[in-house]
């Protein structure tokens, strides 16, 4: 590998790294390290200086535990971390302005900071005043956070070391920026290096980070999804529009599953752990309009009940409208094609939309046949029968397939007050739920009235 021509290195020992960290990975000494950068041109032959040796190590000699993790004590959060945060790991927690990141960060800080893990908070969107004001209002203003009010990264990470933080969150990852960079804060690359450095730094001091990061609808490029690939997990936090339900999403976790999903609501005093998630998910259902289907999806580790809602009117554009929310467009299109080749329901003169309960991302395909029997129920305009949930995934050929733990599905249903479920032909039957099997959308649409 040739050695970089700049970067940080150790004036005790010659060490060198990419990226800042507080002590030298070789000669172990604190504060060593200063910038370099080598004139030569990168790539160009080096000539016969000797690379100084990198670290070598046992593997008998690497730890073998997994370290202990520390618990936020906020359930919904923990459970997505895969059981709490890892020291010397770093995660970004991204999503919406607005939707509720700091909030959630301070309430986490706070009940670490309780319980006596030494927790830095660098706030470099918000002044102190600011922060103290949203913890106040949270309930926790004494709690023994500290405050790091800087935006120069470097100095953050100096300061965060010098108090021995466990706990380390930066608030947010675009107001930070690394002095002597040449380049707009929160650009791509601030932020790649920021990332760098931030893992170099966790690693390093064995501290657990965790960074906010602000993504757009238009998911664009220069956000943090640039550092997606160096962090160790990466949660996102989504909500409906409107809605009040918030849900955290671990789309990459190192340290847990993925697809763990955990659910608040925003209140007056900040985010609340939903207890019961598929309860607040169908909070909004209602059984007498037309085009409302409810399900059952296996999210991460639990199975959650939510609704489908579609909407179909008659329009005179050549190419109909189809908005979906919640789930892929594509597969809007696909089982609007199989409810007309193999249903007769034909919605090409229709405008649709077709969204899914408390802002949730529908990816299992179990929920297909709920999807299908919305949108058959929103373009007839007749309600589905009451306290009746559908499972299935739906083939092209019009096939209604096995999904899969439908025991668990069917359970969750039940537990919501749901007495009968629309089921692929084979599932086996479930205490407390009469099932009515179907085995393609032809016999499904016929179940549809009752
Ligand atoms: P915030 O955590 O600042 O969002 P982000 O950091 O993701 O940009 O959340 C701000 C929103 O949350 C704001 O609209 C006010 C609302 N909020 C509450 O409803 N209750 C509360 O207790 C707090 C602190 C905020
Ligand atoms: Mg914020």
């Amino acid at each position: 590998m040739p050695r970089p021509n700049r970067g940080y290195r150790c004036k005790e020992c010659g060490w060198t790294t990419a990226a800042f960290v507080g002590r030298c990975a070789q000669c172990q000494a604190w504060n060593s390290l200063e910038q370099f950068a080598d004139s030569r041109t990168p790539g160009a032959p080096r000539g016969n200086a000797p690379a100084a040796p990198g670290r070598t190590m046992l593997l008998s000699e690497a730890p073998d535990d997994p370290g202990t993790r520390l618990s936020t004590e906020i359930e919904e959060l923990d459970r997505v971390l895969g059981g709490g945060i890892v020291p010397g790991s770093l995660v970004l927690v991204g999503g919406d302005p607005g939707i509720g990141k700091s909030t959630l960060m301070l309430q986490a800080a706070a009940r670490l900071a309780n319980r006596g893990t030494r927790v830095a908070y660098v706030c470099g969107e918000e002044s102190p005043r600011q922060v103290r004001m949203r913890a106040n209002r949270l309930g926790v203003g004494s709690a023994p956070i500290t405050l790091i009010p800087e935006s120069s990264l470097d100095a953050a990470l100096a300061a965060a070391e010098a108090m021995g933080a466990e706990v380390l969150i930066i608030d947010s990852i675009q107001s930070v920026y690394i002095e002597g960079l040449d380049t707009r804060s929160g650009g791509p690359a601030q932020l790649s290096e920021a990332g760098a450095r931030l893992v170099a730094f966790s690693k390093g001091n064995e501290i657990g980070t965790i960074v906010t990061g602000h993504v757009t609808k238009g998911g664009e490029i220069a956000g943090p999804r640039l550092l997606e690939h160096l962090v160790d997990a990466v949660l996102y936090f989504e909500n409906a529009e409107g809605g009040s339900v918030r849900v955290l999403r671990a789309v990459k976790n190192r340290f847990g599953a993925t697809d763990e999903v955990g659910v608040f609501e925003m209140t007056g005093q900040g985010l609340q752990s939903v207890e019961n998630p598929s309860s607040a998910l169908l909070q909004t259902h209602d059984a007498d309009a037309s085009g409302c289907a409810v399900t059952a999806v296996i999210e991460g580790s639990r199975p959650l009940a939510l609704e489908v809602q579609a909407l179909a009117v008659p329009t005179n554009l050549a190419s109909p409208r189809r908005i979906a929310s919640g789930l892929e467009t594509s597969r809007l299109h696909l089982l609007l094609a199989v409810l007309a080749r193999r249903g007769g329901i034909n919605t090409g003169s229709m405008d649709v939309v077709a969204s899914v309960s408390g802002g949730m991302r529908l990816r299992d395909p179990g929920a297909d046949l709920a999807v299908l029997a919305a949108l058959a129920s929103a373009a007839t305009d007749r309600p589905l029968p009451r306290a009746t949930g559908y499972l299935g995934e739906v083939a092209l050929s019009g096939a209604i397939r096995q999904v899969q733990q439908v025991q668990r599905r069917l359970g969750e249903l039940a537990r919501m007050g749901f007495t009968r479920c629309v089921v692929p032909d084979g599932t086996p039957p479930v205490e407390g739920m009469t099932l009515t099997t179907v085995r393609n959308v032809r016999e499904a649409l016929l179940r549809l009235d009752g």
